[in-house]
């Protein structure tokens, strides 16, 4: 009698062959499922070395083109901008963030005039890259003062729509900031941009590279506790994503990658939009120098990033998106 259990039944013979391997796999992992941020620095003809990110760059405006053109080619749909302010530019308030002729500004005008609408641009709505503490917000007494920073971030927002900003992606975890810009947005008749939101990003040890990358780290007085999210928590981050869907996010993000492919899974089971996750600097750095000195084998790239299409995420943000033609093969 053939029983549905060994040794009638072997899971094994759907694996025998590449052929029957690739017609039962369950997930893949194509150019449409990425995200290439990407690091801008000031001055000429510059491409500096992140010293924490093996391969990781920051371009100069006039060298931006060498990296969005190898994302379009690669046919990834989307860039994220990141700037590394220069440090006398910096300031207790973040100004630098509403100057129209800021990094992030110019690089917009740059990539909608060279590509127009053949790849999409996401920025970050935070203040860290140009406060001279480094925190995502304006700080008094000590605190990060939620709603006068949403006033500022209302403003950067705006500003980056009008330079041409597809996907604005507040980073700074302020309480009610999604109503209040998308409402802002509206207003100003920028209804088609779209936020996305970094609605679970946790306090986390990975992102310690990108602020070497952008700067900040050696700024950065204390820590981001009072606003990311504990990775204690799990249930929160339901609430954080509830909150956001209701105040008009578009998408989601959930932040950092793999040590969180449990939140990513819990919110796709639970909410039906589209959910990206975010390999963060930390993760990056990590892999590659495990790799580079040869522990790992290059292959586990494609391992951690199918980890999080299994998990559920529909896109992933992730500093080895411009090399996929090597990590997907
Ligand atoms: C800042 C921001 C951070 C990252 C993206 N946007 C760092 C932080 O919150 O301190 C981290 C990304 C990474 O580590 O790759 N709002």
């Amino acid at each position: 009698m053939i029983t549905g259990k060994y040794p009638n039944l072997r899971l094994r013979r759907n694996r025998k062959q590449q052929w029957i391997r690739r017609l039962t796999q369950e997930n893949t992992l194509t150019p449409d499922d990425f995200i290439l941020p990407i690091f801008l620095t000031e001055g000429k003809n510059k491409k500096d070395e992140v010293k924490s990110m093996p391969d990781v760059y920051r371009y100069s405006i006039d060298r931006l083109s060498q990296i969005t053109d190898k994302a379009l080619k690669l046919g990834i749909p989307m860039v994220a901008l990141f700037p590394k302010t220069n440090e006398k530019l910096k300031n207790d308030l973040g100004t630098e963030a509403l100057n129209e002729n800021n990094l992030v500004c110019k690089a917009i005008i740059e990539i909608k005039k060279k590509y127009k609408n053949q790849i999409g641009i996401m920025c970050d709505v935070a203040l860290d890259p140009y406060t001279s503490h480094g925190h995502d917000g304006l700080i008094k007494s000590n605190k990060i003062i939620n709603d006068e920073t949403i006033e500022v971030l209302i403003n950067q927002s705006l500003l980056q729509a009008e330079m041409g900003c597809d996907v604005l992606a507040p980073s700074d975890m302020m309480d009610g900031r999604i109503g209040k810009i998308r409402k802002a947005l509206d207003k100003e008749n920028f209804k088609d941009v779209q936020l996305l939101s970094y609605a679970a990003k946790y306090a986390s040890g990975f992102y310690g590279p990108f602020r070497d990358a952008v700067g900040s780290n050696k700024f950065l007085k204390g820590d981001k506790k009072t606003y990311q999210m504990d990775f204690r928590n799990t249930d929160e981050s339901l609430r954080e994503i509830a909150l956001d869907i209701k105040e008009g996010a578009d998408m989601v993000m959930v932040k950092p990658g793999i040590p969180y492919l449990d939140i990513i899974k819990g919110i796709k089971d639970k909410f039906k939009i589209p959910v990206f996750a975010y390999q963060v600097s930390g993760e990056y750095s990590l892999l590659s120098n495990a790799i580079n000195s040869k522990i790992l084998k290059e292959h586990v790239i494609f391992e951690t990033l199918m980890s999080f299409k299994r998990a559920g995420a529909n896109a992933i943000v992730s500093y080895y998106a411009d090399r996929l033609d090597k990590i997907l093969k």
